[in-house]
């Protein structure tokens, strides 16, 4: 008898909460009931979720970025099926799977430079292997990597993460890991110049943050990691697959990294997939024997699933030129968060590239407001955004939320599928929220005493 999982959904929908308190993660928990997201979602379709009593969302986290397709996707779910179906003989691993060489191939035709692909299952996985890779093929020990940078949470990556919060209490980590600022070239130069340095790991805009690259930076790393024969690892995890407007971020830039490392939407977000895209040389060097052909991989990679997901990905990507309707999307948002920052002291700057777009909040000048804002900041160094994130649900149906802890900026990161309506949902949205937190007293700012007493309960619980 197949084993239903719609009904088992529907069955015991109302116990999520207790479930998770129960036996996984309750914090998780916690921090949903205190901001008021616990609505029972129950359904998405595309760029739109749906709670337990049918209110529609905007989805503008797209699952940290997998959705860029938007969920269930007709073209993937058809490919998913057809494959289960198909009886084909997954994971033989004594074999080669051609859905896998046949994704690696339309792949390479967007970084023609790159001519080999690993594949793995997740971005952190595939951030492991580029460092495993980059060490292999320069015998260097060294990695140098930029403040605020997340490229995952596994110990390799981890140790590249340029966030304590993240770091503390997992140490020691990797040692030979090296950070340096964010668009600093002299900072970079120093670290490379011991040329120990095996490889540069640089998201093209930092995801913690929305950051971007300055004019001329990633060129100059790129030349800076030839001069000291480093190697220049582009994460495009976030950025990737025509978040940006561009199927690679770096090409905003002119920029051939020797590695560029792929995940999230890759497999149109409903099955594990992780991809690095290297130079052959590289590869040779990891891969340089017979009795080393396993010497680097994970069991599930290549799976026919993850693989056929993205074929059907790229499709979709390709045929509905994302890209394109990303770069022109988003544009349109940043010049209306732009025209808001000129009217609304706490927007600070609104910056991002296609679909990746985050808007800063900081200190207000006029007294009122500065006297709120440092008190709510008091209790906690980034609280403040949730008095824009949770107005934006509660009373508008987005889903959003801060670029990162501590930091006070918001990120948009929606599926690059959705329509000039779903912009105007969202500037709508924005602009009375904004507007609304520019009174004091009022709801906005009511709301934030609510949160500092949750905030100093919480603290005092620990
Ligand atoms: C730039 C970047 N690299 C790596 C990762 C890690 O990916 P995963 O969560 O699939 O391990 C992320 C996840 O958010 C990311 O944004």
């Amino acid at each position: 008898m197949a084993f239903d999982a719609a009904a088992l959904f529907a069955d015991r929908e109302a116990e999520r909460y207790a479930l998770h308190t129960r036996h996984l993660n309750g914090q998780m928990v916690r921090v949903l009931k205190t901001i008021g997201f616990d609505v029972r979602f129950r359904a998405g379709r595309g760029q739109y979720l749906f709670d337990h009593d049918g209110n529609r969302y905007l989805d503008l986290l797209s699952g940290w970025g997998v959705f860029a397709i938007g969920r269930n996707h007709p073209t993937l779910r058809e490919t998913l099926k057809g494959v289960l179906d198909s009886d084909l003989p997954n994971l033989v691993q004594m074999d080669v799977s051609i859905l896998a060489g046949a994704l690696a191939e339309r792949l390479l035709r967007h970084a023609p430079y790159l001519q080999k692909v690993f594949f793995a299952n997740s971005g952190t996985e595939s951030v492991e292997a580029a460092l495993k890779f980059a060490r292999a093929a320069t015998a260097r020990p060294g990695v140098v990597y930029c403040s605020h940078a997340f490229h995952g949470l596994t110990y390799g990556a981890l140790s590249l993460n340029g966030d304590a919060m993240f770091r503390r209490g997992f140490e020691p980590l990797l040692p030979d890991c090296l950070e340096v600022p964010f668009n600093d070239l002299e900072a970079l130069e120093r670290a490379l110049a011991s040329r120990d340095i095996a490889a540069f790991v640089v998201e093209p805009i930092q995801g913690k943050g929305v950051n971007l690259p300055d004019e001329g930076y990633l060129q100059g790393a790129a030349e800076l990691c030839r001069k000291h024969a480093t190697l220049l690892i582009a994460d495009e995890v976030q950025t990737g697959l025509g978040r940006s407007g561009r199927f690679l971020a770096v090409e905003h830039w002119g920029v051939e990294p020797d590695l560029v490392v792929l995940a999230k939407s890759l497999s149109g977000g409903h099955v594990p997939i992780g991809a690095v895209l290297t130079r052959e040389w590289i590869f040779d060097r990891v891969f340089d024997r017979m009795d080393k052909a396993v010497v680097h991989g994970s069991t599930f990679a290549k799976n026919d699933l993850a693989m056929a997901a993205g074929l059907a990905t790229l499709e979709v990507i390709e045929h509905g030129r994302l890209a394109e309707r990303a770069a022109r999307l988003g544009e349109r948002l940043l010049g209306a968060f732009e025209r808001m920052a000129g009217q609304h002291e706490l927007i600070k700057s609104v910056r991002g590239k296609g679909l990746l777009i985050g808007i800063e909040f900081g200190a207000p000048q006029s007294l009122k407001l500065k006297a709120s804002w440092n008190a709510i900041e008091a209790v906690s160094s980034g609280l403040f955004c949730q008095l824009i994130t949770i107005p934006l649900f509660k009373h508008h149906n987005i889903l959003i939320q801060v670029a990162g802890h501590g930091i006070h900026t918001i990120k948009l990161l929606p599926a690059l599928i959705i329509s000039e309506s779903d912009c105007e949902w969202i500037e709508r949205a924005f602009a009375a929220v904004i507007a609304d937190a520019h009174r004091v007293p009022g709801a906005v700012w009511s709301l934030g005493r609510t949160l500092m007493g949750e905030a100093i309960k919480a603290r005092a619980a620990v």
